[in-house]
């Protein structure tokens, strides 16, 4: 049997997708899919989150085949995490000698296979490639420019994507084989519209709005997790005593699913009386990480979505919600452009007064940006013609 199996493998092109943080397992979803069966798929998973929460319940919602591997490095310090999960990649890149590597996003996940990856000479393919925030103090923003320059196919969500990588001297004639020193970029549209599309229509089998006795339009949809709004005992302060103010002043409820990482330190922080006001108010709701199909439907939901994620800005924006970004750049810069979210930072009153500005603004557009959900297609098709 096991002959039976190699032998249907022989010619097919071997790709290895590595993947290890919440983003990644609900990216790779879509290019799982569009794979032709002309293609062996093995997936790495690093070990990078592994609550059930953060990590599980997205393959078994998804229906993601479980990893072939997973190297299980758990959290840590960036260089420790990252060496740890370069060595466990490499060994595995060693013995299985993919033809194609692919990474997604911009996380220490990515960088690791990137580093893994190039210095054995596999492609490498980036989904999510070009997105610059310009400020280097991100650990995202260091993994995204490296893993870019080290890839040999490389697909940016946006045309702004396309513009950063013309900027550092990518080419965009495509008529060569895609090699490292060759490289192709495409810009294809976003990947997790792939996604938001399909699972949007599915939102009913969320039963999260019942038991937080949510109604349409009465809340708003809150995710913190960057390591400057977090790790900082001013910016989470901030942060969280214009939640309460938002909640006090609008009367809109408030649902915040929260990361591991903000659940410490929210529990760390010195001014416990603040973090009491928020928990001992009814209509604010503090709940663990949300599964895929329910954070969908809250977003689908809800009035107004605030969050530093990179991901919940552009499902805002799938779903026509405007958004308040706790940061102080954004890598979509479109949907700040188009007037659909404001950057506040951990700014206090910034904070309130985009929430203000967007409950009250009634002319919001949404031009296609982000292409038509058919990315993971374009991606797989490339891939087959272009390695
Ligand atoms: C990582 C990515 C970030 C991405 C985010 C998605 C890097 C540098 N950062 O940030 O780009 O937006 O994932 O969510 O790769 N923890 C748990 N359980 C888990 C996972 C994490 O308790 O399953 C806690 C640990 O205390 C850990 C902390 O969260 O130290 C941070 O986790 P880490 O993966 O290092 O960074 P994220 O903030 O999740
Ligand atoms: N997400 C989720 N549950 C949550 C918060 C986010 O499933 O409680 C999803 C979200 O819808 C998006 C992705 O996770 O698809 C974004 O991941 P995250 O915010 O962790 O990271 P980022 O996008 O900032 O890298």
């Amino acid at each position: 049997f096991l002959l039976y199996l190699m032998l249907l493998n022989v010619n097919k092109l071997k790709v290895i997708a590595i993947v290890g943080a919440r983003p990644q397992f609900i990216k790779h979803f879509p290019f799982e899919k569009s794979l032709s069966s002309d293609t062996e798929l093995i997936t790495i998973h690093t070990g990078q989150h592994y609550d059930q929460n953060m990590s599980q319940i997205f393959f078994e919602e998804l229906g993601i085949p479980n990893p072939t591997y997973n190297i299980n490095v758990g959290s840590g310090r960036h260089g420790k995490q990252t060496a740890k999960m370069i060595e466990g990649i490499e060994e595995i890149l060693l013995k299985e000698i993919p033809d194609v590597v692919i990474l997604y996003g911009d996380t220490n996940s990515t960088i690791a296979g990137a580093l893994a990856a190039s210095k054995i000479h596999i492609p490498i393919v980036h989904i999510e490639a070009g997105l610059r925030s310009f400020n280097k103090k991100m650990p995202e923003e260091i993994n995204r420019i490296s893993c870019d320059h080290m890839s040999s196919l490389l697909f940016s969500p946006t045309k702004q994507g396309i513009f950063n990588l013309k900027k550092e001297g990518f080419s965009t004639d495509t008529n060569n084989k895609a090699s490292m020193d060759n490289p192709n970029i495409y810009h294809c549209g976003d990947i997790m519209l792939d996604n938001s599309m399909y699972f949007g229509q599915n939102e009913h089998s969320s039963k999260l709005m019942d038991t937080l006795e949510l109604e349409e339009g009465n809340y708003v949809l809150c995710t913190i997790h960057r390591d400057n709004n977090t790790d900082s005992e001013k910016n989470l302060n901030n942060i969280l005593k214009a939640l309460l103010n938002c909640q006090e002043k609008t009367n809109l409820k408030i649902v915040l699913p929260l990361h591991p990482r903000t659940k410490k330190k929210i529990n760390q922080l010195k001014n416990q009386e603040l973090v009491k006001k928020i928990t001992n108010n009814i209509n604010i709701s503090i709940i663990p990480p949300a599964g895929f199909i329910d954070i969908i439907a809250l977003e689908k939901k809800s009035r107004l979505i605030i969050t530093d994620s990179g991901g919940l800005q552009k499902e805002a924006y799938f779903f026509k919600k405007p958004c308040v970004i706790l940061r102080e750049q954004t890598e979509w810069v479109e949907i700040v452009e188009n007037g659909n979210a404001i950057l506040t930072g951990s700014d206090y009153d910034k904070i309130n007064d985009a929430i203000l500005h967007l409950l009250s603004k009634n002319d919001f557009t949404y031009p296609p940006i982000f292409g038509d959900g058919k990315a993971g297609q374009f991606i797989c098709s490339k891939i087959l013609s272009d390695l």
